[in-house]
């Protein structure tokens, strides 16, 4: 998407300026994103070796711009942070935070505490943990809150199961995570937040939506960002795709209109894949 603005009010990752003599033009544009989700996989020493591999690779062979981030488990935030440094282009994401601030919560971390090891981002309302931990669209806007509040920037999951998109009701199923989890917040809230729509039916089946599909439902979901913040907020909101994604077939979905790039799950463990999906971003 380009479009071309008369003044640079707007994020960083969404201004372009080009200088045309003594006219400076700001193009309007969503940087691509790619992150990667590692789950609950490697030992520390295969963290690490994957991470300075994939930080390596970036250095060496990403020359335009799209940001990288990568999420570990828990325990390997610390290590990876400084494994990552001030390396351009990448940055640190949890894998999921408490809604709460400090307290008896056992086994619990908070936002406070992914700070002060250097994260930037917190994926939340994965599937996997809606599934598999119960997390409501209701407990999400809290986690939504407590991120928001503490500076961290939300990469926020949704998608549909397949029984709904069987029963072709992925639209209404996605819109009501939306509306449960984000419509709270403020304008300036939600030019922080990332969407990523991953399609339950195609996370680590090898299973991917079509670039088509990709698109569609990439593009219903601006349009109910539209509906309540307004077409230019729609337009500076990055949408990626998640499930099954692979270096064969990223470039295609990366190059549909309303898709920012990807969360990457099994393919983000194996750094030349990963690498060649974020090239898949260029
Ligand atoms: P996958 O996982 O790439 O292994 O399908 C995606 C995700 O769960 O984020």
């Amino acid at each position: 998407m380009l479009i071309v603005a008369k003044d640079r009010s707007f994020p960083a990752h969404f201004t372009k300026n080009l200088n045309f003599g003594t006219q400076t033009i700001f193009f309007r544009m969503r940087t691509k994103l790619v992150a990667g989700n590692w789950k609950m996989n490697t030992t520390p020493e295969e963290g690490q070796k994957l991470a300075s591999e994939v930080v390596n690779m970036v250095k060496d062979e990403l020359n335009r711009e799209v940001q990288v981030v990568l999420a570990p488990p828990f325990t390997h935030l610390h290590q990876v942070s400084r494994l990552i440094g001030d390396a351009k282009h990448i940055s640190l994401a949890a894998q999921n935070v408490s809604e709460h601030e400090k307290g008896a919560y056992t086994g619990e971390i908070s936002v406070g505490m992914l700070k002060a090891v250097g994260v930037k981002w917190v994926i939340l309302g994965h599937s996997e943990r809606r599934e598999f931990f119960k997390e409501s669209n209701q407990q999400l806007a809290k986690k939504l809150d407590a991120v928001l509040a503490g500076g961290l920037q939300p990469i926020f999951c949704c998608g549909e199961p397949l029984e709904i998109r069987e029963k072709e009701d992925q639209n209404g199923y996605v819109q009501r995570q939306l509306e449960e989890s984000l419509f709270h917040l403020s304008e300036e809230q939600m030019r922080k937040v990332v969407i990523a729509y991953e399609p339950i039916w195609a996370i680590g089946t090898g299973k991917t939506a079509s670039d088509d599909q990709a698109q569609e439902m990439h593009a219903h979901i601006r349009q109910q960002l539209a509906g309540k913040w307004g077409q230019n907020l729609a337009n500076e909101i990055r949408i990626l795709y998640g499930g099954s994604v692979k270096p064969d077939n990223a470039k295609s979905l990366f190059a549909k209109p309303d898709v920012d790039g990807g969360l990457v799950g099994g393919a983000s463990l194996k750094s030349r894949d990963f690498m060649d999906i974020i090239k898949g971003a260029v």
